[in-house]
């Protein structure tokens, strides 16, 4: 049978561990393909630290020009041991969300029979979240600057943005998503106790945009709150939309309380049709471990995962979930951060014979 070859995807291994997993990731998703006779095309763009190192720019001018050819794009980390993080990041993964408005950062984190939480099991089996982060602006608007410089009166700011629209637009993401899930609740994370301002608008929009979903139930939580919700009783949450900062926090919380933070998967999304969505693991750079073969693929082979969901490849999608399950359940082989001893290779190897 001809192969269908419909999809063409950008992909950025960038740094340290990134171009690992993202091998392994790769691997996944083309056998997952492959088996419901569809291919995709794929472009590597090998921009990043070592691209840098040329340049003095994290990617090329044109970058974003080049990504919006691309149905989407499959991401790896950024980061590296001499530059400053702020440059690696705002050169190169907050330059591609933010120019490309990819507004709506989806994490999932479920709890997988097999994977150790390090949570009681009776509470841990509990999670199934889906953190909804503002992507776009809010604590990462990179609005600010420094005043004095380099004198003792020195002053540095760091203004939180939050727009009408960009929080209408990140609540209402939510709400669309809550109402896919079978549970249908909804929990605004806020913190507009203390901060009165930008805080108190996002609560107002999340409020106007709930009246156009009366079946979601929703709940209001302080962010500090919400930590020890999330340690203490996991069953309460369902679907969370919080800001940028207070989803990057919980995020890894949510990530930890699931196993590991190897196994977090994340999905940039723009909403426009035309311009590409990204899907990368939660994870760094990890240059500590870089080149040892016992990175944990599992974060970039869900993220690989969101992307055929997607792009539509439901099928595919749920053949690596599958894989992902059945190898959890039957004890691994797992990854150091997951209390093993297997390689990066083994791991990969394993889930791609369970897909067939
Ligand atoms: C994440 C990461 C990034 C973030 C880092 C690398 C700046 O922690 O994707 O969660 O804070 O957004
Ligand atoms: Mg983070």
């Amino acid at each position: 049978m001809k192969q269908l070859n419909k999809h063409n995807i950008a992909i950025i291994p960038g740094d340290g561990i990134g171009p690992e997993v993202i091998n392994s990731g790769l691997k996944v998703i083309r056998r997952s393909l492959r088996l419901d006779n569809i291919s995709i095309k794929e472009k590597v763009y090998n921009w990043g630290s070592n691209y840098y190192k040329k340049h003095q720019l994290m990617m090329p001018k044109n970058g974003l020009e080049k990504l919006k050819q691309h149905n989407a794009i499959f991401f790896g980390a950024v980061g590296d041991e001499k530059i400053a993080d702020d440059i690696t990041l705002w050169g190169l993964r907050l330059k591609i969300c933010q120019g490309l408005d990819q507004f709506a950062n989806i994490r999932p984190s479920k709890y997988i029979e097999g994977i150790k939480s390090p949570l009681d099991k009776k509470i841990a089996k509990n999670i199934d979240w889906l953190i909804v982060r503002e992507n776009s602006e809010g604590e990462y608007a990179g609005s600010g600057g420094i005043v004095h410089r380099d004198l003792p009166i020195e002053i540095g700011s760091e203004v939180a943005i939050f727009t009408k629209e960009g929080c209408r637009r990140i609540h209402d993401y939510a709400f669309k998503l809550a109402l896919k899930r079978p549970r249908k609740h909804l929990t605004l994370i806020t913190k507009s106790n203390a901060q009165r301002h930008g805080m108190k608008l996002w609560d107002k929009m999340f409020y106007e945009v709930k009246r156009k979903y009366p079946t979601i139930k929703t709940e209001k939580l302080l962010v500090d709150a919400a930590t020890a919700v999330m340690v203490n009783n996991p069953e309460k949450i369902d679907v969370m939309v919080a800001t940028n900062l207070h989803a990057d926090i919980l995020s890894d919380l949510a990530s930890a309380l699931s196993g590991s933070l190897g196994i977090g998967a994340t999905a940039n999304i723009s909403t426009d049709k035309k311009i590409p969505s990204m899907f990368e693991p939660i994870h760094g750079s990890a240059f500590d471990i870089v080149g040892k073969n016992i990175a944990n693929p599992i974060g970039a082979i869900w993220s690989g995962m969101m992307m055929l969901e997607h792009l539509g490849e439901k099928k595919s999608a749920a053949r690596i979930f599958k894989a992902i399950k059945i190898y959890a359940n039957k004890n691994g082989p797992f990854t150091p951060d997951l209390g093993g001893i297997a390689s990066t290779d083994q791991v990969t190897n394993e889930i791609l014979k369970l897909l067939d």
